[in-house]
C-alpha cells in the first residue's frame, strides 16, 4: 500500500508545534508496518538543510499560475523515510516563519501557498508528475492540506482514496472569496454544503466535507467537536460525517523522547534509576539562573503562549506558586501581550520564576527532564503531546480534563494512588482556583517522596508509542482501498470500529 502524507510541518524539517511531531512519528510507524509512505511538504529554506540525499525528482508543470516549481526528494535524517519538498522561489523560498513573516503577520499569499501544496499533492495522486509512484491513499493534515480532497473530487477516476486529519479545529484557513480564481477550485463549491463558511472560503471545511474519511487526534476530542463548545462553528459538518469520522489517539516517538538516551540531557536516566533526573534539574536551574536546590519543587511549562494553553491563567497563578516556595521554568512563545506580562512577572519574582521566550528544541527536552511537575492545562486540547513527553520523563503533568489530556492522564486520588493507576493531576474548570488547587495537590504529594516516586514509576511505565494507533490508521487505509490487513491490523480494525461507534 502506498500512502502520500501531505502536511505543512514535519520534525525536524519544519516545526511550530505537535503537528510536526506527529507528521514525522506516524509516517515512520506506518513505514515500519510495511506501508510505502512518502511525505509532501512545502520547500521552506531550512528544510533543505535537514534532509539527507537531496535530489531533484521532477520539474513541475505550470499549475495555479506557478511556473517555477520543482519537486526535491530526500529522506528524513537518520531514517529512510522519504520526503518530497516543493521548491518554489515564488511561494516558499523566503525568510521568516512557516505561516508568518518575522513581524508575526500571516503571509498575504497563504491561500495560494497552501492551495499549491494541495495542487501538487493532486498532481502526484493522478500521476501528472511522472515520478513513477502513485499513492493508493492520500493522508491530508490540517487546513493547509484541506483543499486536496476537494481537488481530487474534481478530478477524474481512478483517484486515490483520501483521509483528512484535523489536529485543531481552531485553525481553519479561512480566506476572502476573491482568492477563488487563484486556488484552482470551481465556484460551484462555494456553497454552504461545500467550502463556504460565513462568507469566506474555508480550507478546513473542504477537508472535512470532501475526504473519504475524517479523523482527529483523540477519542475525547472526537466526541467534543461535534458540539458547539468545541466545534468552532464546524460541529454540524463533523456530525454529518457520521461513521466516516473517528478519533485516533496520537502516540509519541519514543526514540526521540527517551530520557535514557536523549542527547540533549545533562544526564540520562531510566525508570529503574532516576538519579540522573536530579542532575538535569540542577543543570536547568543553573542555566535559567534559579537558585540551585534539587529539593525545591520545579514546575515546567513548555508551550505556545496562548489562550488555548491557558497561559493567561498560568500567568495569574505565578505569584501564588512563588509563595508556595516552588520554582517555575517557562519556555515558550506566542501572544506578544502574554509574553510581555510573563516577562514582567519574571522580573518581580526572579527567585522563583524563570522564562525563555522563543522556540528551542533542546531546551524543551531539558525542561521535561528537569521538572518535577509539568503544567499542561488547556481550554481545549485535540491531543497534546507535552503531557505524554512529561509522563515518559517521570514529570507529573497537571492537565485539564479535556480532549487528549482527558484520555492520557489519570488523576491522583486516594483510590488511583492505591491501585497504581495515577499518573498526574487533573482539574475540571478553566479557571485560576481550579489550576491552583491541582498544583497544590501536586506540591503536597511532592513532599511525600515515596508516594511521588511511585507515581513517577507509574507515569514512566505508560506506553504511548505509536504501535497501536499506527495500526488503526493502517486499518483505516485498508478499509478504504480493500488492501489486505495483517493479523495485527485486523485487531486494530475492530478497535477502530468501536472508536467510530463511540464517536457517532
Ligand atoms: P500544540 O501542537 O497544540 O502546540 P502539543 O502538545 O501537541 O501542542 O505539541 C507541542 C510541541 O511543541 C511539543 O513537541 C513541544 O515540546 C513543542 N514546543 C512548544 N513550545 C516550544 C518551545 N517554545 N520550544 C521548543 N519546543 C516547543
Ligand atoms: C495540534 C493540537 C495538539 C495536538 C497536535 C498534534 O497542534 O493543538 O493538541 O497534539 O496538533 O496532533
Amino acid at each position: 500500500m502506498r500512502v502520500l502524507f501531505v502536511t505543512a510541518e514535519a520534525y525536524p524539517l519544519a516545526k511550530t508545534g505537535g503537528l510536526a511531531d506527529v507528521c514525522r512519528a506516524l509516517p515512520l510507524a506506518l513505514m515500519h508496518r510495511g506501508i510505502d509512505v512518502r511525505l509532501l511538504l512545502p520547500g521552506y529554506p531550512r528544510a533543505y538543510t535537514r534532509i539527507e540525499r537531496p535530489r531533484i525528482v521532477a520539474k513541475l508543470p505550470t499549475m495555479l499560475g506557478i511556473s517555477d516549481a520543482t519537486l526535491v526528494g530526500g529522506v528524513f535524517p537518520d531514517t529512510n523515510l522519504p520526503v518530497m519538498l516543493i521548491d518554489s522561489p515564488t511561494l516558499f523560498r523566503r525568510g521568516g516563519g512557516l505561516y508568518q513573516d518575522i513581524e508575526g503577520q500571516d503571509w498575504p499569499d497563504n491561500a495560494q501557498r497552501f492551495a499549491f501544496l494541495a495542487r501538487v499533492g493532486m498532481a502526484v495522486a493522478v500521476a501528472e508528475t511522472k515520478i513513477g509512484w502513485v499513492p493508493d491513499v492520500i493522508h491530508a493534515n490540517d487546513w493547509h492540506a484541506g483543499l486536496l480532497p476537494l481537488m481530487l473530487r474534481q478530478s477524474a477516476e481512478p483517484r486515490p482514496k483520501t483521509v483528512f486529519t484535523t489536529h485543531n479545529m481552531a485553525f481553519q484557513g479561512n480566506f476572502p472569496t476573491d482568492v477563488l480564481p487563484s486556488i484552482g477550485v470551481s465556484p460551484e463549491f462555494l456553497v454552504d454544503g461545500g467550502i463556504e463558511f460565513y462568507g469566506q472560503v474555508s480550507y478546513l471545511k473542504a477537508g472535512l466535507n470532501y475526504a473519504d474519511r475524517v479523523t482527529t487526534v483523540s477519542p475525547t476530542y472526537a466526541s467534543e467537536i461535534v458540539t458547539p463548545e468545541f466545534g468552532c462553528g464546524m460541529e454540524g459538518i463533523v456530525r454529518a460525517r457520521g461513521a466516516d469520522f473517528s478519533g485516533i489517539l496520537n502516540g509519541i516517538d519514543d526514540a526521540l523522547w527517551n530520557p535514557a538516551t536523549d542527547p540533549y540531557l545533562a544526564h540520562n536516566y531510566r525508570e529503574s534509576d532516576i538519579s540522573g533526573k536530579r542532575a538535569c534539574k540542577t543543570a536547568l536551574q543553573r542555566e535559567f539562573g534559579l537558585p540551585i536546590d534539587p529539593d525545591k519543587p520545579l514546575i515546567g511549562f513548555v508551550s505556545r503562549i496562548t489562550h488555548q494553553k491557558m497561559a493567561d491563567v498560568i500567568l495569574a497563578a505565578l505569584p501564588w506558586i512563588a509563595e508556595q516556595d516552588a520554582q517555575v521554568a517557562i519556555v515558550g512563545e506566542g501572544d506578544p501581550s502574554l509574553e510581555a506580562a510573563l516577562t514582567e512577572t519574571r522580573e518581580r519574582y526572579a527567585e522563583n520564576v524563570a522564562l525563555t521566550v522563543g522556540y528551542d528544541e533542546p531546551l524543551a527536552h531539558q525542561l521535561q527532564a528537569a521538572s518535577d511537575i509539568l503544567l499542561a492545562p488547556a481550554r481545549f486540547e485535540p491531543c497534546g503531546l507535552t503531557q505524554l513527553y512529561a509522563l515518559r520523563y517521570g514529570t507529573l503533568p497537571v492537565v485539564r480534563r479535556t480532549g487528549g489530556l482527558a484520555d492520557t492522564v489519570v488523576d491522583a486520588t486516594a483510590t488511583s494512588i492505591a491501585d497504581r493507576s495515577a499518573t498526574g493531576f487533573v482539574f475540571d474548570d478553566a479557571d485560576l482556583e481550579s489550576l491552583k488547587s491541582a498544583v497544590g495537590r501536586a506540591l503536597a504529594l511532592y513532599r511525600e517522596p515515596l508516594t511521588w516516586r511511585r507515581l513517577q514509576i507509574q507515569a514512566m511505565s505508560q506506553n504511548f508509542s505509536w504501535d497501536a494507533s499506527a495500526a488503526k490508521y493502517a486499518a483505516l487505509y485498508s478499509d478504504l482501498t480493500g488492501a489486505p490487513l495483517t493479523e495485527e491490523d485486523d485487531e486494530a480494525e475492530t478497535a477502530l470500529e468501536i472508536a467510530r461507534q463511540a464517536a457517532s
